[in-house]
């Protein structure tokens, strides 16, 4: 049987384009792409090449006993988890004073405990046999981003954890990559940096094709390490990768 891949922040942005490089990909035969938007996933699994299993699941992340749910039922139906993509994020860029404690606390559910969460019910079934997660953390985790508190700190929050697991869970085979784009042409974005002129930015396509690099063979001795995506910015329309996506 071909491998299954869990991928969560599928229905568009940088998890979508993930789901399309790595569609391509002839070992990965199960797809599970998880967001809340139903109609966003079924759009991304158009865009998949024809002939994988693609499962769509609109949940909440932050709804941890369906995901648990979801995860098990996985690990049931397919015998393990091969890949774990853990994409989606969430910002609402603010300073400390303007930040209120929901505000931190629905960052922190999203962009940490929900990676925590699904990452814990994933490796009860991924221990059998190894395999691969790779989270997206961001530049904004490893510098100074005055305004963005709690967005910024909860990407640190991911790159330590990487780094831990990616020692903690290397005697059950499982290499754990971390990679920190910086700014990439998505909704995510235009929350960050609504003056900007996404053409001239880094496109979503682009990291898929760095992710499907990354969890080949090529890239196996980079799992570990947080590795930045970054595209200088231009004064002309950065040119698209063939697969347009978004
Ligand atoms: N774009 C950038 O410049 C940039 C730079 C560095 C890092 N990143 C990181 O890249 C990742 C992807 O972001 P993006 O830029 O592609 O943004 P995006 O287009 O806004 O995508 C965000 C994804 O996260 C999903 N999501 C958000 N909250 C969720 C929840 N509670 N439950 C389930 N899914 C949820 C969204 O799906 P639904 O709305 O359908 O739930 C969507 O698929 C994020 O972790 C972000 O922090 C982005």
């Amino acid at each position: 049987m071909g491998k299954t891949c869990v991928i969560t922040g599928a229905s568009r942005g940088i998890g979508r384009a993930i789901a399309i490089s790595l569609s391509d990909r002839e070992d990965i035969t199960n797809f599970i792409l998880i967001s809340r938007s139903e109609a966003g996933l079924q759009e991304t699994a158009s865009f998949m090449h024809p002939g994988k299993n693609v499962q769509a699941y609109a949940l909440d992340l932050t709804d941890y006993t369906a995901v648990q749910d979801l995860i098990q039922s996985v690990g049931e139906r397919y015998g393990t988890i091969d890949m774990l993509i853990n994409v989606a994020g969430y910002a609402n860029p603010k300073s400390l004073l303007e930040t209120s404690i929901d505000d931190w606390e629905k960052t922190y559910s999203i962009n940490v405990h929900s990676i925590f969460n699904i990452t814990k019910e994933t490796v009860k079934w991924m221990k059998k046999t190894g395999g691969q997660i790779l989270n997206v953390a961001s530049t904004a985790g490893s510098s100074a981003r005055p305004g963005w508190l709690a967005y910024a700190s909860s990407k640190a929050a991911i790159i330590s954890m990487s780094q831990t697991l990616s020692e903690e869970l290397s005697e059950y085979g499982i290499l754990v990559y971390c990679i920190s784009p910086g700014r990439c042409a998505t909704e995510l974005r235009k929350v960050l940096a609504p003056d900007e002129d996404p053409s001239t930015i880094m496109q979503p396509e682009h990291v898929g094709e760095v992710v499907k690099q990354l969890l080949s063979e090529d890239g196996v001795c980079l799992d570990g390490q947080n590795i930045v995506v970054r595209k200088q910015v231009t004064k002309r329309p950065v040119k698209q990768v063939t697969k347009q996506t978004s």
